[in-house]
């Protein structure tokens, strides 16, 4: 292991590359990872970066975004196969026909989404600044894809606005039901609950704090309590076992695992990154109509 870290450090430096990782990632990977973080934050870090090789340690979504906002480097996706179930909800005849149901309404689409999707759209957004992306369009409708319970649950924060969502969700936190959560409290009482707003509206609302894989993260920083039940996926409930040694975090349910997630090995990464292999191509006209509803969202998000 420590051979291999070392391999994947020294190629690192000699291609002038670096390595983005989510936080759903093996928490290994971090040992070799120059960022480690959530969607946006992994995007702004693409957007930054003067690197060479950008090295995706994530699902294949997060690497087309990395390649359409920063065109002029190479972006490596060391396990092809790790996709995002819920961006395979939506495909680009899926995204027309959804709009022409609903013509000439401003259109979102979270980041979990094909580049082909996102060519459709007016504005992209990630789970730690839906609202703020809704808000900023100004609008009294708008149709948000693909997630419905992101969607949803945005609307229920802002008054006078409706979110017309389209049917699509992440089997992993949409399993979670309103009495998991209500055993959680009998179970562990006094203790706060921190839920991914992937998860259903109506989950969400029973939650002390609804935000990102990074928001959740940093709710526990900033708290002095020392327990706490964590709703989003198992890498999280690692890091902050890890970091925080001394405090106890339940995770909702067992199974809270993405496999495609879960795909990614240092071993992949290496390998990726010794021969270059998994580039992440575009066709340019997705890419640049694709960018425009990224960096839309960057600019609002600084
Ligand atoms: P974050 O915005 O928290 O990174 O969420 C991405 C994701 O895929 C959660 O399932
Ligand atoms: Fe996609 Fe769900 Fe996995 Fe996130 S946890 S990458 S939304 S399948």
């Amino acid at each position: 292991m420590k051979n291999i870290v070392e391999r994947i450090k020294n190629l690192k430096q000699e291609k002038k590359a670096i390595i983005l990782a989510h936080s759903y990632q093996n928490i290994e990977i971090d040992e070799v990872a120059d960022y480690v973080g959530d969607s946006l934050y992994l995007s702004q870090k693409a957007q930054e970066t003067d690197a060479e090789i950008i090295v995706f340690a994530g699902v294949y979504f997060m690497a087309q975004t990395a390649k359409t906002i920063s065109p002029d480097k190479k972006v490596l996706l060391p396990n092809i196969n790790a996709g995002c179930l819920m961006a395979d909800m939506i495909d680009l005849h899926q995204m027309e026909d959804f709009k022409k149901q609903y013509p000439n309404l401003p259109t979102v689409c979270y980041i979990n989404s094909t580049a082909e999707v996102k060519s459709k759209c007016d504005i992209c957004c990630t789970s730690s600044n839906a609202l703020k992306i809704v808000q900023s369009l100004n609008a009294p409708k708008v149709l948000f894809v693909p997630d419905a319970n992101l969607g949803k649950w945005v609307e229920s924060k802002l008054e006078g606005v409706e979110v017309i969502t389209y049917d699509g969700h992440c089997p992993i936190h949409n399993n979670i039901t309103v009495d998991d959560i209500l055993k959680a409290r009998k179970e562990h009482p006094d203790t706060k609950i921190l839920i991914h707003p992937e998860c259903k509206p109506e989950v969400s609302a029973l939650g002390d704090y609804v935000g990102s894989t990074s928001g959740i993260i940093n709710y526990v920083k900033n708290s002095s309590d020392n327990k706490f039940v964590i709703v989003t996926e198992k890498g999280v409930v690692d890091r902050l076992r890890r970091d925080y040694p001394h405090k106890e975090f339940v995770l909702i349910q067992d199974n809270m695992l993405c496999e495609s997630m879960k795909l990614t090995t240092l071993e992949e990464i290496l390998y990726s990154l010794e021969h270059e292999t998994n580039e992440i191509t575009l066709d340019e006209t997705t890419r640049k109509l694709s960018a425009k509803c990224i960096e839309r969202m960057l600019k609002v998000s600084v």
